[in-house]
């Protein structure tokens, strides 16, 4: 019901926000965009039930008719992720708690501890309200659960849902002693009352205990969401349902887990760097996406959807950049590309008021006479010329990612603070991305089959099933690159003993004697003429061969990258993070060994090629992300312009094409 064949185009509309009087134009606006679907209710608590059990559901029955009269489909929100002011006032005890004990209070959102008993109790009394009411709109393609769970909270509640869900985890207290190495710095437990939430503490916390605590909350914020996927779900078995991710390795979830719980994957994404960066993140998130929605789907293809996006800016960390003419449109084919059923948006119409006055929207302050207005209508065209694009997209390497390895590697007391699984992952996608090959992201335990290399970036903890998956694809003849940490600690984020990494250490054909951290802009040079940051160590080789070496310094001489033959197959070690054009000419020499091409051989450095294919076609994407006019050979059908391509697509600067390949 969900997927109707066309591109999904549209974003959260608030008309909560707006007197009735503007509904109207934002109905014909959007057709004259083609908007065909918008999140509505997202945060409309306090306008949809005033006071405890009193419903104001008059507005929304007028919009959602307006919207289905337009032929407009609605995601329809579940608005549990900001709690009225009621409900602040009338539940104390489920306002959040920081670490320090601090209780926040009412005047953002997200004010609520998803363990609190009241809190729960309300967001389903809600979400049954309207599910009760539109579970059968003929409006409602979708329902959209919450907004983007990821929130943590240290109360008393959270402490003894805590303890519970360690019970089940660990069955008994020496477990968890075990588990958590207690013995170091006294910890150890007699009493389950004794184990509190990670609270600030004097010095460095216990690390199985920060883990867990992370795994805690995952389970959690899922079974808050799982209680409104049930209600909604019983009400109209038939509406597809799903939650809007949050990315980053701040969030407590672990999405891949949380994959088979959702009938489609949808992922908010906004870049934060400016430059070719937010092309390198867009392409990078959009593999991440898609192999969430393979794995909790097993469809091949795995579609999913990007919830958010903005359309006119890049929030950097110190200021809103303004997207150039046509980036919209670029980063929202990229996802395209990458399997998104289309692109949506935060926002539809910019708000005079509220904490996010200047987010960028498709109908920003000015009005439907702008820039912005004008590509989004542009990208609406564009991507109704697109709907028959389906298929897997080829891939011959495979990465992966694993939630837990990167909240261990923000652990206090590890050997460095830069230490980053996520920013490893993204250094070894940006190589293969500026080098053209295509990849998919996946969580340890997936199907290996049809991947020439599979790629470990500092996948730090390994437990023993994952290390025996990685075996044997090895075994069975694959290439393994892993890169340092990987493999070091157990599921319990406790080291390996006996010489890192424990879990590979044979596959490797080498150890790990010491490491040797970097400081923050030292870089360390390499015998092949490229260099490394962040991280060094010494190898003891039992069998690898040297394929780089240490030049200078204190490992002058010693291995830096090595290579072993293990059973059929061949796996890599890279021991330092290699700078970025010693990574492509490393991956260079990894893909021709494991006989990984690039999707589009003949397509010039700076032009983007993914192609999706299925048993019905091939279509290739271009997009040309230098300032100069780029070609590129190919036959097909132009699909944004109609036209035929005889044997290279030119492609303007930040030109893009989407070729139906003959
Ligand atoms: C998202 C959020 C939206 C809006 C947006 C601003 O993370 O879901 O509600 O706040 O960020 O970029």
């Amino acid at each position: 019901m969900f997927d109707d064949g066309r591109l999904c185009f549209g974003g959260d509309y608030n008309p909560e926000q707006w007197p009735p009087s503007v509904w109207a134009e934002d109905i014909a606006l959007m057709r004259q965009a083609r908007v065909n679907l918008v999140t509505v209710g997202v945060f409309a608590w306090s306008r949809l039930e005033p006071a405890p059990g009193r419903y104001t559901f008059d507005w929304l029955d007028e919009v959602l008719d307006l919207l289905h009269a337009g032929g407009i489909r609605v995601a329809l929100a579940t608005p549990t992720a900001s709690p009225p002011p009621w409900f602040s006032v009338a539940h104390p005890g489920a306002l959040p708690v920081t670490p320090e004990g601090v209780r926040l209070h009412h005047g953002s959102r997200d004010t609520y501890c998803a363990a609190a008993p009241a809190y729960r109790a309300a967001a389903l009394r809600i979400a049954g309200a309207l599910a009760d009411r539109y579970a059968h709109h003929p409006a409602l393609a979708l329902w959209h659960v919450h907004n983007e769970y990821g929130t943590i909270c240290h109360c008393e509640h959270t402490a003894q849902a805590f303890r519970r869900w360690l019970a089940d985890r660990h069955g008994d207290l020496a477990a968890l002693n075990e588990a958590w190495c207690t013995s170091f710095w006294s910890q150890h437990y007699s009493d389950w009352a004794q184990i509190s939430t990670p609270r600030a503490t004097q010095y460095l916390a216990n690390p199985g205990h920060l883990l867990d605590f992370r795994r805690f909350w995952s389970d959690t914020l899922l079974a808050a969401y799982r209680e409104q996927r049930d209600l909604l779900r019983a009400a109209n078995p038939a509406l597809p349902i799903t939650t809007n991710y949050v990315l980053g390795d701040w969030v407590p979830v672990d999405h891949a887990r949380w994959a088979g719980e959702v009938d489609l994957v949808a992922v908010d994404h906004y870049p934060s760097a400016v430059d070719i960066g937010a092309e390198e993140q867009t392409a990078l998130v959009g593999d991440l996406a898609r192999g969430w929605a393979r794995h909790g789907s097993r469809d091949p293809a795995g579609a999913w959807l990007l919830m958010e996006s903005a359309p006119g800016h890049i929030q950097t960390p110190g200021r809103m950049h303004t997207k150039e003419p046509g980036r919209m449109l670029r980063h929202s084919l990229a996802h395209v590309a990458r399997g998104s059923r289309g692109a949506m948006f935060f926002q539809w119409r910019a708000p005079a008021g509220g904490a996010e006055r200047f987010h960028s929207a498709l109908v920003p302050h000015v009005g439907s006479d702008s820039r912005v207005f004008r590509e989004a209508t542009e990208l609406g065209a564009a991507l109704q010329q697109l709907a028959e694009v389906e298929g897997r997209v080829e891939a011959g390497v495979a990465l992966v990612v694993d939630a837990a390895s990167g909240w261990a590697l923000h652990h206090p007391g590890l050997p460095s603070p830069r230490l980053d699984h996520r920013q490893e992952t993204a250094a070894v996608h940006r190589a293969l991305w500026h080098a053209g090959y295509g990849c998919d992201i996946l969580p340890p335990g997936d199907p290996l089959d049809g991947y020439r290399l599979l790629i470990l970036p500092a996948l730090y903890l390994i437990d023993d099933t994952t290390a025996e998956w990685v075996r044997e694809y090895v075994a069975a003849g694959g290439h393994l690159l892993a890169t340092y940490l990987s493999g070091v600690a157990d599921e319990h984020a406790r080291v390996r003993l006996g010489g890192y990494p424990g879990a590979l250490r044979d596959l490797l054909g080498m150890w790990v004697e010491e490491f040797h951290p970097l400081a923050e802009h030292d870089q360390v040079r390499l015998r092949g003429g490229g260099s490394g940051r962040i991280w060094t160590e010494s190898l003891r080789l039992t069998g690898a061969e040297v394929i780089d070496s240490y030049a200078g310094g204190v490992l002058d001489g010693r291995p830096a990258v090595t290579r072993h033959r293990a059973e059929a197959g061949t796996a890599w070690y890279v021991s330092t993070r290699p700078d970025a054009d010693t990574y492509r000419r490393l991956l260079d020499e990894v893909t021709r060994c494991a006989g990984v091409t690039p999707v589009c051989p003949g397509a010039p450095a700076g032009v983007e090629a993914v192609r999706r294919r299925s048993a019905h076609g091939s279509w290739l994407f271009l997009f040309n992300h230098t300032d100069l006019p780029q070609q590129v050979p190919a036959r097909g059908t132009d699909l944004l312009t109609a036209t035929p391509v005889d044997e290279a697509v030119r492609l303007p600067p930040g030109g893009v094409a989407v070729l139906r390949e003959h």
